[in-house]
């Protein structure tokens, strides 16, 4: 049966990068039966330049209706200045909570061939493979009240709120104790049980959903600990779990580990698996429109979503196989090129599903 796929191009370099993930997605279609309808919406600075609104309900719609949503990257340095609420993040933001996206998947995986583009030592980052599950619609980013107010004395207070329910808890934990139980079964929960009450209550319901996973290592660090042993020793890790701001914070240093952050997936799952997938690099301003953009992200997002939404492990393995033969092959973009020559971002894109392609060869 048709699937399908929502298309968000979003700002800056994601425009560049989904063109490349459109091409797989058409070779898919054409030369291995995926049989998936494509259709392109506005988010974000886009968004708001059509229609004064970085989420319009036409693309809200859109994505309700669809299979699966692959989405680009919002943002760009002329909407800084915005009200929150019409800035191209908040887009982002609302259409993670209207979908009850939840459980957002990281991966930092590294390639062996990019293992000298890591910051870190090789022997520290060679075979590294960790997955962070960080909660997506709740936690500071979302808890009320907010804003920034008056006070008696004349001065302004910024304030925001750090809460979750225990269920928003229990169903991070269930989906990362899913995923631990698929891969090497060691689940790190990282909070800051030793300062914050929500911290506390996190724990006590991440211990007790772990009473149903018997199999799982489970394992509780403080935030800054949890930062300082990603950089220490990262290969300790297997699957982390944590709150929505820990977890943006704690993925973007995973990813570098990796050599580049232009390299990594991610996905943003529902209860029933439903998701919007999107390259954990932001829409990087100052290298848009040069057609220098590393697509492997969105590539590798692309990867996920037949895994996770469309139910395509064969097509998801063919296309993860085909990204390590272009790396194999020596292409590289400008982030990973360790000083060599580098590819354009379209011919990057075309390498893969050349690769692709010699698969269906073989
Ligand atoms: C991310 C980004 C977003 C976030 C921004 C763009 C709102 O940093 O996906 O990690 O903070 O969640
Ligand atoms: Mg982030």
């Amino acid at each position: 049966m048709s699937k399908k796929i929502a298309i968000l191009p979003g700002d800056g370099i994601g425009t560049e990068i989904v063109a490349e993930a459109i091409k797989l997605l058409d070779c898919l279609n054409q030369d291995f039966g995926l049989d998936a309808e494509l259709e392109t919406a506005a988010i974000g600075g886009a968004a708001y330049d059509e229609s004064g609104r970085p989420l319009p309900d036409s693309t809200l719609a859109l994505c309700k209706q669809a299979d699966a949503i692959l989405m680009g990257s919002v943002g760009a340095p002329q909407y800084e200045s915005l009200d929150r609420e019409t800035r191209p993040e908040w887009g982002l933001l609302q259409l993670r909570a209207s979908l009850e996206l939840f459980s957002n998947l990281r991966p930092a995986m590294l390639y062996p061939q990019l293992v000298n583009a890591s910051s870190l030592k090789p022997e520290l980052v060679s075979g590294l493979d960790i997955m962070i599950v960080r909660e997506l619609t709740g936690g500071i980013y979302f808890g009320e009240p907010r804003g920034i107010r008056t006070l008696e004395s004349g001065e302004r207070e910024g304030f925001n709120t750090l809460v979750y329910a225990e269920h928003e808890i229990d169903r991070i934990a269930r989906s990362a104790f899913d995923i631990a139980m698929l891969r090497n079964r060691k689940l790190c929960s990282v909070d800051k049980a030793n300062v914050l009450e929500v911290s506390e209550l996190w724990r006590e319901v991440v211990k007790d959903v772990a009473r149903e996973y018997p199999e799982v290592e489970l394992s509780h660090l403080y935030v800054d600990n949890a930062s300082m042993q990603l950089v220490r020793a990262p290969k300790q890790f297997d699957v982390i779990v944590t709150g929505n701001m820990f977890g943006d914070i704690l993925s973007d240093t995973a990813a570098m580990l990796t050599g580049s952050i232009g390299m990594l997936p991610s996905a943003s799952l529902d209860k029933n698996g439903k998701g919007l997938y999107e390259p954990i690099h932001g829409s990087a301003p100052d290298i848009a429109g040069k057609s220098i953009a590393n697509p492997l992200a969105t590539i590798l997002s692309v990867a996920m979503m037949l895994r996770y939404s469309l139910e395509q492990t064969e097509l998801a393995n063919f296309v993860d196989v085909a990204v390590g033969n272009v790396l194999n092959q020596g292409f590289r973009t400008a982030d990973i090129a360790d000083g060599t020559n580098s590819v354009s971002t379209s011919d990057m894109g075309d390498a893969v599903v050349a690769a692709l392609r010699a698969l269906n060869d073989s």
